[in-house]
């Protein structure tokens, strides 16, 4: 089965052409992130129109010289900015009618599950799925396919968001994961400890009081070096790092499951990466990762979702394309 997936929920483009569910033929992204860095975070209206005049190139550019026969088109219906998912959806559903093909609504959250799927060729449930973004930190259980329970998410920031509002505090630009990572490199992360949420009783995430320790931190001298700024952001990717591997492991052994995937754009930290291979080797679970190249978002992850989805769900329950922002509107 081959699908068209196509994904616009927040600042990523992007299209993709995947074939049952786990290879990937053509895979295209156009970042906004020149467009935004201005503004230290992603704003709406620019990102909504961007796509409108990003889109069909980036489709065109996956789908080459067109001979490649689809079975359906994907789109991401949620979440994200509502603007953003529209311009996909109507994208997807235009071309849809004009080719006389199924259209699949994906949720974004599952793109990102799934997404270890793509490298990892025979990772299959029962699995406990970590989605860690810009946007999320959820503690998935997926016995079989098309089962999803969310153990737990973050009461407050995601995990990615804590990354990237540091950096903005600490003035060093957007978006503040990748730069954080680099500074943390040469940091030294034992001067500048820094709490961490347990959260005891809960799979629920908590990073705004880490975020809130750094920025007064940050308020206790008024001129900070690089040298200092370092040690800062290894402080703090310690800690978050601490919390999301420790309570995955937690969350897998409580749930009897083996096998560990994670997904989204945190996921491209090596020190999180590094972190999550050792603490797995040592306690015997199988770890599959999302590659460097598909945590951030794709639209690979959702024609892989989409597949999966199509397996495993009654016909009639694959054309509802209801698009949810973030805000809960409908
Ligand atoms: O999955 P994604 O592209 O978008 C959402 O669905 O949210 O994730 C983007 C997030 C941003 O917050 C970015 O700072 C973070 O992923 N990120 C990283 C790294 N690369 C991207 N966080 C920590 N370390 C990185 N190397
Ligand atoms: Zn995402």
């Amino acid at each position: 089965m081959i699908i068209l997936g196509i994904e616009s929920s927040c600042d990523e483009t992007a299209a993709a052409i995947v074939k049952d569910g786990r290879t990937i033929l053509a895979s295209v992204v156009s970042s906004q992130i020149k467009l935004h860095q201005p503004f230290s975070g992603v704003v709406p209206e620019l990102a909504s129109r961007a796509h409108v005049s990003r889109i069909n190139s980036v489709i065109s550019q996956a789908m080459g010289s067109g001979r490649v026969r689809l079975d359906a088109i994907a789109v991401t219906v949620g979440p994200g900015l509502i603007g953003s998912l529209l311009v996909g959806k109507m994208t997807a559903q235009t071309l849809g009618w004009a080719m006389n093909l199924p259209v699949i609504g994906v949720n974004h959250i599952e793109g990102h599950l799934l997404s270890p799927l793509l490298s990892d060729k025979t990772v299959a449930p029962p699995f406990l799925g970590l989605v860690v973004s810009g946007g999320h930190t959820d503690l998935i259980l997926v016995k079989k396919w098309g089962h999803f329970r969310t153990l737990g998410r973050t009461r407050d920031d995601a995990a990615g968001e804590a990354f990237d509002k540091v950096a903005k505090m600490m003035g060093l630009g957007y978006p503040g994961g990748p730069i954080v990572e680099k500074m943390a490199r040469w940091g030294r992360g034992s001067l500048c400890p820094f709490p961490r949420a347990w959260l005891p009783g809960t799979w629920d995430f908590s990073f705004s009081g880490l975020k809130t320790a750094v920025l007064y931190k940050l308020r206790t001298q008024q001129h900070w070096t690089t040298s200092q700024k370092r040690d800062v952001c290894a402080g703090f990717q310690t800690a978050v790092i601490d919390v999301l591997v420790g309570k995955t492991i937690a969350a897998a052994k409580a749930h009897g499951v083996k096998t560990i995937v994670v997904g989204g754009g945190v996921i491209a930290n090596r020190v999180l990466r590094d972190e999550f291979l050792r603490k797995t080797r040592e306690e015997r679970f199988r770890l599959s990762l999302a590659p460097v190249s598909l945590s951030t978002d794709n639209a690979a992850m959702i024609a892989a979702a989409a597949y999966f989805k199509s397996k495993h769900t009654p016909k009639s329950a694959l054309h509802s394309l209801r698009v949810r922002s973030q805000m809960g509107l409908s």
